[in-house]
């Protein structure tokens, strides 16, 4: 889906004025440093709120007019913070209640950040008040052109007005006690509750068995996260309808569903960090490939905001290697061609003391233009701006992985099979690595999302099903999908009870055309194999014991008491075909698999050959081609070419180490 909110590639990054407010000449300098870095846009205020109202109820905007006039005078666009994500002392002081309860239940004292209540009624109150003020001033101002809320919302809250809040959210979501013993199975152990009041939180000291109750937990703490945004945000879409807003997401943070949020924001965005060059470039790159997938595919193909990334190191690794030369320029255009509409840092100029002093900063502590990392930023900067015409455009592939946060979840509180190896989002990311291998674009989607547009959907451990799963797989395949299902597929439902009758769940076994009957185990060191068309293919950690009802068995395990036993089936259902893979492998099986579905159906792969390592990503007319390989790399084209940079005509490519082409 196309959808433009700028003309051109925003970049920038974290501004912190607000640290150099005793030195404004270096506010100053900091504006011929943003020319000079072909810099457009700078965010400002994230955690500003001591500045803004150093004492309760005394404001000082003064310094942030002073500021966003300057930016705007030198033609930068401003991305205005909410400064939710810390507080001032006096805040927490005088109002205690703000302040978070850990899963100890012992109440934080002041002090980090993300920490505070997501109920309490005065924190909210305070950030409204906070919120309107800024929206107030600067409603008007040209530069403000988006609103980044708050900072990468994380973490949970158990204090009592916490509890209180999550017995009301189970009252709005089960009928009554008895609905809710029933669903979490309560006679187990003698747990039946007989009054709300009885229920708190998972805690280490208190109750942390009952799997379904930590499930609703989860979905408490999202809802409750949504809503302290919503709270939010309320006053600046009363008083600034038209500017969008969004939040910044961490990777793919579980705490909250991503899924869930994406419906409350304007535009997607998310902080960058990927371990560059420590050893494996390649499957660093697949990961990063794969996360920046799933946020464009939160807003269904919308082009998102890469909103941090560090433009030489970070601080917070155990050891803090410096990426390759140009490594970031590469990693920035990886995130334009899969959606990316903005590249900015974390952070503009390096804090002279405190925890992220050295965190890496396009601007040193050295003051000036000449690094390194500065003329990398500056030549990123001239590059952006001949990308200009992806602005805006969205895509979405022809092929989806289901990778949906409740599943996570799901798939992480129960005991049972291998509870050593329950890795969710390395079995997707397994699965994608050969489809990003062959150029294939692919959307990342939660299992309730729309089926219809895909030739191809793959659903690893897609344990849990949410209401309607079912009867969606079932639809999909009948009109004519093709569906592949990894191991522990449809075992239990939202609430975490077990489907009876045989796995997977309903008619799901009839989709499938299996009854699954037993899960093994194996421990690490342990493998299987499966035989599939005259290969023989390691099988670990978990497979499944398959019965092939109206299945063909396409592969077969080779020992053990399930020797001969079907692993990998197809099955024809109306008039699609859904596949059931019953084992977890190291890879080598997906490759294979998915290089012969492609033969069998257009999943828009690379019209030429990718070579080991390299990646080719299509967004709109421009085609990024990428060598994330520890060596270089020639790729011949398929016909002629535009190369966007130089402007030649190319028919193949020279790619060094870190090095990519643009093309059209
Ligand atoms: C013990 C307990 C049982 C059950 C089993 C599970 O034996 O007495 O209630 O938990 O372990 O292995
Ligand atoms: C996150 C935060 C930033 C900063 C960086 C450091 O992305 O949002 O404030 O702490 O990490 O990498």
């Amino acid at each position: 889906m196309d959808k433009k909110f700028f003309d051109y590639i925003i970049h920038g990054g974290d501004y912190n004025p607000d640290q150099w407010i005793d030195t404004p000449e270096i506010w100053d300098e900091d504006m011929r440093l943003m020319n000079l870095a072909n810099v457009n846009s700078a965010t400002v205020g994230i955690f500003a709120w001591s500045m803004i109202e150093p004492e309760e109820g005394v404001y000082n905007f003064e310094w942030l007019d002073e500021i966003l006039d300057k930016l705007h005078k030198n033609g930068k666009d401003v991305i205005l913070a909410t400064p939710s994500g810390a507080r001032p002392a006096w805040l927490a002081q005088k109002y205690p209640e703000v302040l978070r309860v850990e899963a100890n239940g012992i109440r934080n004292e002041y002090g980090v950040r993300h920490n505070h209540c997501l109920t309490s009624p005065v924190y909210r109150e305070k950030v409204r008040n906070i919120n309107t003020l800024l929206a107030e001033r600067y409603k008007s101002h040209p530069a403000v052109k988006m609103w980044h809320i708050s900072n990468e919302y994380c973490g949970e809250c158990h204090c009592e007005l916490c509890q209180e809040a999550f017995r009301d959210w189970l009252k709005a979501h089960y009928k009554n006690l008895d609905e809710l013993n029933f669903k979490w199975w309560n006679g187990f152990w003698s747990h039946k509750m007989t009054d709300w009041s009885q229920i708190n939180s998972p805690k280490d000291r208190g109750e942390n068995h009952v799997v379904a109750m930590k499930l609703a937990w989860k979905r408490f703490v999202s809802d409750s996260h949504i809503s302290f945004y919503e709270n939010e945000i309320a006053p600046l879409r009363e008083i600034t309808p038209n500017i969008p807003i969004t939040t910044n997401f961490m990777k793919m943070y579980d705490g909250i569903d991503y899924q869930d949020f994406a419906k409350h924001l304007d535009l997607i965005s998310w902080d960058n960090y990927p371990a560059w060059d420590r050893g494996a470039t390649h499957s660093e790159a697949v990961e990063t490939a794969f996360v920046h997938d799933n946020f464009r595919s939160l807003k269904d193909g919308q082009p998102f905001f890469l909103m941090e990334s560090t433009p030489s190191i970070v601080n917070w690794h155990e050891v803090n290697k410096i990426p390759k030369p140009f490594r970031q320029e590469q990693s920035s255009i990886q995130a334009v061609a899969h959606g990316a509409d903005s590249i900015q840092y974390f952070q503009w100029r390096k804090s002279r003391g405190g925890h992220e002093k050295f965190h890496g900063a396009v601007v040193d502590h050295c003051g000036h233009e000449n690094t390194r990392v500065f003329k990398e930023v500056s030549h990123l900067g001239a590059v952006l701006k001949k990308l200009d015409g992806v602005v805006g455009k969205g895509y979405n592939g022809k092929v989806a992985i289901i990778y949906d946060w409740q599943n996570k979840w799901a798939t992480e509180v129960f005991c049972g099979y291998n509870n050593n190896e329950r890795d969710y989002l390395g079995e997707c990311v397994k699965w994608y690595k050969p489809l990003w291998e062959k150029g294939i674009a692919v959307d990342i989607i939660p299992m309730d999302a729309d089926y219809s547009k895909y030739d191809l959907i793959i659903a690893p451990f897609l344990y849990m099903l949410k209401d309607g799963t079912i009867d969606r797989i079932e639809e999909y395949v009948r009109n004519g999908g093709n569906f592949v299902a990894g191991y522990l597929t449809g075992i239990v439902d939202k609430d975490d009870l077990c489907y009876l009758g045989g796995f997977p769940a309903d008619k799901l076994k009839d989709v499938f055309g299996i009854w699954c009957e037993e899960t093994d185990s194996l421990p690490e060191g342990m493998k299987n194999t499966v035989s599939y068309k005259d290969k023989s293919y390691k099988a670990v950690n978990f497979c499944d014991i398959l019965h092939a009802n109206t299945a063909e068995a396409l592969g077969t395990y080779e020992d053990d008491f399930y020797s001969g036993s079907p692993a990998v089936t197809l099955n024809s259902y109306g008039k699609g075909k859904a596949y059931y893979v019953a084992f977890a492998n190291d890879g080598e099986f997906f490759a294979d698999f998915i290089e012969e579905l492609s033969e069998k159906i257009d999943l828009g792969a690379s019209p030429f050959r990718t070579p080991d390592g390299v990646s080719v990503v299509k967004r709109g007319e421009y085609v990024f081609v990428m060598n994330f390989a520890d060596e270089e790399k020639n790729i011949n084209l398929d016909r002629e070419y535009e190369d966007v940079l130089s402007g030649e005509k190319v028919s193949s490519l020279n790619l060094p180490v870190c090095g990519y082409a643009v093309i059209r």
